[in-house]
This record gives C-alpha cells, structure tokens and sequence, in this order.
C-alpha cells in the first residue's frame, strides 16, 4: 500500500515514521513550498517532494494523511474523498461543526477516515479500561483530569495555532483538550451530556491560553479538565483520575509505562508488561516490560489499524473516526457556547450513522 502526506511540520514527521514503520511505502510530502517539501522527504526513504495536493493526489495513494494547519483540514480532506482515497486528518478534524459534519458525511465514499487521538493507543490506557469495563460494581462518579503544555508560555512564541484564521475561535481546548476528552470518553465510556467552561489568557493572542470546563456525563458522573498551553515545565501532561467509589485509575502520558489503581485497601502501581496484560492492550505492547515505549508507538498502531482497515480488516474498536472528530467539534462548540453566556451547554448528540460508518 501507498501514503502520502500534506504537511511538514511536526505532524509530518511523526506520521512519516509511522508509515515507514509499518512497511508502507511513502509515495512523499507536500508543504506550504516543494523547498519544504524535498527537504522532509530526503529524511525519509524513497521519498519526494510534490508541488500540490494534486500533484501529490495524482500519484494515487492509498491513503493520505493531513498533516496541515486546522483551517486547511475540509479543503485537503475533501480532495482526496473526491477521489474515493482514503484520508487520515489530524485533530481538529476541523474549526466548526459544519465543516466536521459535512467531512463525516464525505466519509461515506471513502474506505477509512480516521482522526488520530492516538493517546488511546498506550497500552496502559488500554489496560486501565479494560478495568473499568470489568468491574461493573464500581461507581464511577468522578472523572477529572487536565491537559498541561508549556510551549506557548513564552510572550515571544508565535505559531499558526494563535491565529484564529489558521487555528480556529479556540486555541487550547481546540488543540488539546479534544484529546483530554476524546480520551476520558474512550476509557470510562460516559459521554458529557452538558459542561460550563471559562477561559483565560495570559498573552495578547486571539484565542484562550488556557480553558477549565466542569461537566455532567450521560451515567451520572461529574468531572472536571484543566487545559493550559501556558503552563512553565508541564511539557505535554495529559494526566486523568476516573474515581469510583471502589477504585481509581490514574495515568500520565509522560509517564506512560505505568498506571495507578486506587482501592480502599492497598494501591497498586501497574505496569505496562505484554506478560500481564490482556485484551487490547496485548498488541499495544510492541517491547517487553522495562524498554520504555510511548507516544511514536501509538502513531504506529493506529496507522497500522488505519491500514489494516483499508485492506478489508474490520476496524478496530481503538481506531478513532471522523465520528469522533466530529465530537470533538461538538465538545469545542459547546465550550466557547458556555464562555459566551456564561453558563451550562448541552452538548450536541451524536450524529446518525453516514451509511453505516
Ligand atoms: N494528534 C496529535 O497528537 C497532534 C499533535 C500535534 C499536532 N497535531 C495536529 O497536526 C496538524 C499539524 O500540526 P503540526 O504541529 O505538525 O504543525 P506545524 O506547524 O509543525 O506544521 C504544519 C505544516 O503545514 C504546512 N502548511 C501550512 N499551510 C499549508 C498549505 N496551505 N498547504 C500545504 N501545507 C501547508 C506548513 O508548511 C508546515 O509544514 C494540526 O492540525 C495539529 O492540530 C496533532
């Protein structure tokens, strides 16, 4: 099979990798200039640079990835949908409902459309919900956690993401915070049914240097999210703790090789090991116990699943959709919603199912 990737920034890269990891054959980039483009390419086997997305079309993927500014994300995605071409596009799937609605129903003339919220791929994550699926006895009340980033601290630091023309109305929950969610959805099964967000900036910037929601959820959970991209020494701390009234589970993504399980007796420290584990967690697993793995790995599984599926496997539960893009979409909506009045948004329901996807 055939990729290629529109964009070569960091997202670029990372994807690159991933393809490359699996024994995919990388077609190459195109970027804001074929400069950008070739130089990308050269650090990656057989690959090149093209001029444009239709350049880069024409030599027919199998799949694209989009790797661009957010803004982008619609006018990228539809090209290759045009073409019934598969289409990985990063997160935000786009800047506003609309657009995610509208790429959920393209969706339906392609073979895969996926969004990487790869945090779900940790087997540790994987491992805690498994606990939660099973232990059906737990109350799970609490759910909290926050998003933490330190990169645009600095007053000097400027980036695409901070201009609300490339970056879209939200800045820190839209970039970040999706994922919090998307993630505490994924593990703990709940859905937010309403939420109350404030935000705040330390800059001079268009949109929120960081966000706080609180919320309710569909199984009569409450929780909260602290997300800061602004915060000095928190590198990329996406961090939960899902309280049950028999057991907790924490995780840190920094420190991605263990969990935390509270109980009222002893705590336990799990740690990520293809000996103990079972369930999903067994194939995210890719090094035995005590040979750190992390953030590249999920890359890695989840293009590996968006392969897989394309091929005619069926698609893996852990393998995130424009579905879920698109609530993404909705949870941003509601949170500058809530900002505006200054009170408590319904979050808008999921979508019917586009012709079974
Ligand atoms: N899933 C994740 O964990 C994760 C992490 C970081 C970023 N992202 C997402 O990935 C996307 C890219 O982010 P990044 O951090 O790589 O940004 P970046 O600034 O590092 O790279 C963006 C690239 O897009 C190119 N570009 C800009 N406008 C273009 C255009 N009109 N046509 C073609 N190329 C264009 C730029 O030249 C640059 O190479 C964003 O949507 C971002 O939200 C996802």
């Amino acid at each position: 099979m055939k990729a290629a990737v529109i964009g070569t920034g960091f997202m670029g890269a990372v994807h690159g990798q991933a393809i490359q990891s699996n024994g995919i054959e990388l077609l190459g980039f195109a970027g804001s200039s074929l400069q950008k483009a070739d130089s990308l390419a050269s650090t990656f086997r057989g690959a090149k640079g093209f001029t444009s997305i239709d350049a880069l079309l024409d030599a027919q993927p199998d799949v694209l990835h989009v790797c661009t500014p957010n803004s982008t994300h619609l006018q990228f995605a539809k090209a290759a949908i045009d073409r019934g071409i598969s289409v990985i596009v990063e997160k935000p799937l786009a800047t506003n409902v609309e657009d995610a609605q509208a790429l959920l129903e393209m969706s339906a003339s392609a073979k895969v459309t996926a969004v990487p919220f790869v945090y779900r791929y940790h087997a540790m994550v994987l491992e805690l919900r498994k606990r939660i699926a099973e232990n059906t006895e737990n109350n799970l009340w609490l759910l909290h956690g926050s998003y933490l980033q330190d990169w645009l601290a600095a007053s000097m630091t400027t980036n695409w993401r901070s201009n609300s023309a490339a970056g879209g109305p939200t800045r820190a929950f839209g970039d970040i915070g999706v994922h919090w969610f998307d993630l505490m959805e994924f593990v703990t099964g709940h859905r937010v049914t309403k939420l109350n967000a404030l935000m705040a900036k330390v800059h001079k910037t268009d949109t929120e240097d960081g966000a706080l929601v609180t919320f309710e959820t569909d199984k009569g959970a409450v929780g909260s999210a602290v997300i800061s991209q602004a915060s000095a020494g928190r590198s990329n701390r996406l961090w939960f703790s899902f309280d049950g009234t028999q057991e907790s589970y924490s995780f840190d993504q920094e420190n991605p090789e263990t969990g935390w399980v509270g109980t009222l007796g002893d705590n336990k420290i799990v740690r990520r090991d293809p000996n103990a584990q079972t369930g999903l967690a067994v194939r995210s697993n890719s090094l035995p116990a005590g040979h750190p793995q992390g953030y590249q790995t999920c890359f890695n599984d989840f293009v590996s699943d968006v392969y897989s599926t394309h091929a005619g496997a069926p698609k893996s539960e852990v393998m995130p959709t424009f579905a879920d893009g698109l609530r993404g979409a909705q949870l941003a909506d509601a949170v500058l919603q809530s900002v505006k009045s200054k009170g408590w948004v319904e979050v808008g329901n999921m979508p019917a199912m586009v012709n079974g996807k």
